[in-house]
């Protein structure tokens, strides 16, 4: 079971504002915070016209075929670790399946995934935008990983999954698409694009 695949798709000129400085100067904006720990890290909803220029949504509709619905903002402090993994969930409650992830900086942390395990999750609700399932990592097993950095990747999100930090601080954005909902909608959307070495 693949986890991940990086895409061809192109970010350059995408961002409007400088995301970190939009962020930090107002954390609490009303309908974009969701969770904001300063010493640990946050987890922010911004609307696509807030982040991204006109020209590059423009650009992923007319190129890709799909229309970005929102943009996730996680950024996490250097060697803070989440003690659990979690699924992603809908506003219906349904498994979330994707996401096209890139990192604003060079990254050196790991995206990590986990098998599914059989016992119960606990749940949680950090946004109306952002619920998940979760359970303690000491619980889990580890299936597969992946340093994401700044080439724009799709990164499965319906199996419990966290990021395993290192030296730096790490912002990343997480693109989410009007349309799409399981992992094998996200492939197949960006199919064409995925790079041959890591085809699905
Ligand atoms: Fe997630």
């Amino acid at each position: 079971m693949n986890c991940w695949a990086r895409t061809e798709v192109d970010t350059a000129n995408s961002l409007k504002i400088d995301l970190k400085d939009y962020i930090l100067s107002n954390p609490y904006r009303p309908g974009e915070h969701a969770l904001y720990v300063p010493e640990a890290g946050g987890i922010w909803t911004l609307q696509p016209k807030t982040l991204f220029t006109d020209e590059w949504l423009e650009h992923i509709t007319d190129e890709y075929g799909v229309k970005v619905d929102m943009a996730q903002i996680f950024f996490r402090k250097p060697h803070y670790q989440h003690p659990g993994a979690h699924v992603d969930i809908d506003q219906n409650n349904n498994l979330y399946g994707g996401g096209l992830n890139w990192t604003l900086d060079p990254d050196d942390a790991d995206m990590v995934w986990y098998n599914m395990p059989s016992v119960d999750p606990v749940y949680t609700k950090r946004s109306e935008t952002d619920r998940n399932k979760e359970w303690p990592l000491d619980s889990l097993t580890e299936h597969a990983r992946c340093n994401i950095g700044q080439t724009p990747t799709l990164v499965r999100t319906d199996i419990p999954h966290t990021v395993q930090m290192g030296e730096n601080e790490r912002w990343l954005i997480s693109v989410r698409f009007t349309w799409l909902s399981s992992w094998d909608q996200y492939v197949n959307a960006f199919g064409q694009w995925i790079k041959d070495e890591t085809l699905v």
